[in-house]
């Protein structure tokens, strides 16, 4: 076979078209690869500018406890209230009362029906484990029947706590 020179001008055009064609292809599957990445830069980056720590409570609130007031733990203790007593020998309301309970054994107030999720710890009320518990009372004994949602930001925790302390004749050293 003889191929003139248009026929071997239009061979190679026709070659060049496709590795273009092929270049544009693989460039387009490139495109496709970071298309696919930008959504998870994204969300990297909105984690940067929030503060997961305190949305998560993943920040422990036993370094705030120190100088965390038990004044403003009675302002948040609000939310504890309708289903808390405080005062010695106060009645036990839709939860236990709560004099003394720092260092008290677990699900102990006398004449409290407790859950067995509660009753099943063990253990004193350390203020490790009411910082755990008061974060996210439902997954700190799951099944417990305190239905309530948990105190996210680690410094409601400590002012919490720090009047949880206060309610004793003796209050609990610190840690
Ligand atoms: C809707 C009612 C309700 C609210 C609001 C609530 N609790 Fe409770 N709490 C309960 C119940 C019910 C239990 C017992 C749970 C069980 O037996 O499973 C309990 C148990 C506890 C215990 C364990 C006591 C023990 O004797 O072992 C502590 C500590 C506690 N709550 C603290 C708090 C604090 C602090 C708040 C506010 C930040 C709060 N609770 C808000 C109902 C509530």
């Amino acid at each position: 076979m003889h191929f003139s020179f248009m026929n071997k001008l239009g061979a190679s055009f026709l070659i060049t078209l496709w590795l273009i064609t092929g270049a544009n292809m693989m460039g387009d599957l490139l495109v496709h690869v970071e298309a696919a990445e930008t959504p998870a830069l994204k969300i990297a980056a909105k984690g940067g500018t929030e503060k997961p720590k305190d949305e998560t409570g993943g920040e422990s609130a036993l370094v705030l406890l120190a100088s965390a007031s038990a004044e403003a733990g009675v302002r948040t203790f609000k939310k504890c209230k309708s289903c808390h007593s405080t005062e010695k020998g106060g009645k036990n309301k839709v939860g236990p009362n709560l004099w003394d309970v720092v260092g008290r054994p677990k699900a102990s107030t006398p004449g409290f029906k407790y859950s067995g999720a509660l009753s099943g710890l063990g253990g004193v009320w350390t203020y490790e484990d009411l910082d755990a518990f008061l974060t996210k009372p439902k997954s700190f004994a799951k099944g417990n029947k305190m239905t309530f949602a948990g105190l996210k930001k680690a410094a409601d925790r400590a002012a919490v706590i720090a009047h949880l302390r206060s309610l004793s004749d003796q209050p609990k050293p610190l840690p």
